[in-house]
């Protein structure tokens, strides 16, 4: 049979969504400058789906510095990869400072955080070796585990038993040469909830393994300081490489591991893919290093991030929504009903509102559910917040008598 023909009967996980709800639920545009107000289809939207924790997308001093970043070294520079001809400065200062930050002796810069964080557990681990993950993991890291030679082994999302039951099991196998890897996230993206680290780090007592840390959504958002899920929970120097990218709270790309010297210098050497391909333009990380230093300098930017987001959450279980108890700024609404109620709500929310929402059903969410994420920034201001409780009030009747309705999508 033709590949191509082939492809046209295969089922993604989303079935026809993908085509079906084109534009309008997947691969929606959002126009106009970054920011809490924009525009979707023409009409003026409040965004909630956005990562730009910090509102840094907007910040008009990083917009400049852009320009003039951009001015100084091109967009094209430097060419190659890091390994041969892609290094610079630049490169070098980022990772020092990156490094200072998270409180680790040193960091490695990664082009994009899913292939980055992908080769990293790839290269970390081999065939003699085990790595053991938490069920509700990002789609990076299981598809790091799938290019790994290891043998893989789950546990329940944050069951510190189940964990210690394959730390066991891993353990009873090993041969001399073999090593554990546990990887988990520090916030997990759809629920909010944090990853149990302090208690995975207390199990290296019993057992020897390593922790690699996906921190995505914490860094810069959790801790005192912005360095994260480890430093919130005290057991930063328990994780043994922590992960954070610059697509959320930095409001840019690229990403970053953060570990002991010897470990760079072997991922350095073998993750592939970052020695085969090129390396970040040179404005790109003069800005990322901008952003940070920001970060850095300016702790009510985060302050303002959870003001919004405890308002906005106390709002809705006010009018009776199911917010899940969500340990990070990820505010997720959890309803019963199908695919067709979760597009309801949206368009609802889009059309009737000007509410700007993302939802995902099942194969997301298990079947029957329906949950509704809003992502809180600190540049939503207090009206903002308003004008969105005031919708979710007014659509909670639809809410209710759609909760059966079939799984038909219509766009
Ligand atoms: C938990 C988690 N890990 C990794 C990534 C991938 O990072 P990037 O967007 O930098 O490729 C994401 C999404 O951005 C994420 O949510």
């Amino acid at each position: 049979m033709d590949l191509f023909d082939k492809l046209e009967n295969r089922n993604s996980p989303l079935g026809s969504f993908t085509s079906d709800g084109y534009g309008y639920y997947t691969f929606p545009k959002l126009e106009g400058p970054l920011g809490p107000d924009m525009k979707f289809n023409g009409k003026d939207v409040i965004v909630w789906s956005i990562n730009d924790y910090l509102g840094i997308g907007a910040n008009e001093h990083i917009k400049q510095f852009d320009v003039e970043a951009t001015r100084k070294y091109s967009l094209s520079a430097p060419m190659g990869a890091r390994l041969m001809t892609g290094n610079s400065d630049e490169h070098e200062a980022l990772e020092r400072e990156l490094a200072d930050f998270v409180h680790k002796p040193e960091a490695l810069l990664l082009n994009y955080g899913y292939q980055g964080i992908m080769s990293v557990i790839h290269c970390l681990v081999d065939r003699n070796d085990f790595l053991i993950y938490d069920e509700l993991s990002h789609a990076c890291i299981v598809d790091g585990k799938q290019l790994a030679m290891s043998e893989s082994f789950v546990y329940k999302h944050n069951d510190m038993e189940g964990l210690e039951k394959q730390l066991i099991r891993a353990t009873a196998r090993s041969k001399p040469n073999s090593s554990i890897l546990v990887v988990t996230e520090g916030v997990f993206g759809m629920t909010g909830d944090l990853g149990k680290l302090k208690e995975i780090v207390a199990l290296k007592e019993k057992y020897n393994f390593r922790l690699l840390v996906d921190d995505a959504h914490g860094f810069g958002t959790l801790g005192e300081d912005g360095s994260g899920a480890g430093t919130l929970l005290g057991c930063q120097d328990g994780v043994d490489i922590y992960f954070g990218t610059f697509a959320k709270a930095v409001a840019l790309i690229g990403a970053f591991v953060a570990t002991e010297p010897r470990v760079k210098e072997f991922l350095k050497a073998n993750a592939r893919s970052q020695i085969f391909a090129k390396s970040l333009p040179l404005p790109i990380v003069a800005t990322a290093r901008e952003r940070i230093k920001l970060i850095r300098e300016n702790p009510q930017w985060r302050k303002k991030l959870w003001e919004n987001a405890l308002k906005l959450r106390e709002g809705l279980s006010k009018i009776g929504y199911n917010v899940l108890p969500s340990e990070s700024p990820v505010t997720p609404v959890l309803t019963e009903g199908s695919t067709k109620l979760c597009t309801t709500i949206m368009r609802e929310m889009r059309e009737k509102h000007g509410v700007f929402v993302s939802g995902v059903s099942y194969p997301v969410v298990p079947k029957g559910m329906v949950l509704i994420r809003l992502i809180p920034m600190a540049s939503h201001t207090d009206e903002h917040i308003e004008k969105t409780l005031e919708a979710f009030k007014a659509i909670k009747p639809i809410v209710h008598q759609n909760q059966n309705l079939g799984e038909k999508i219509s766009a």
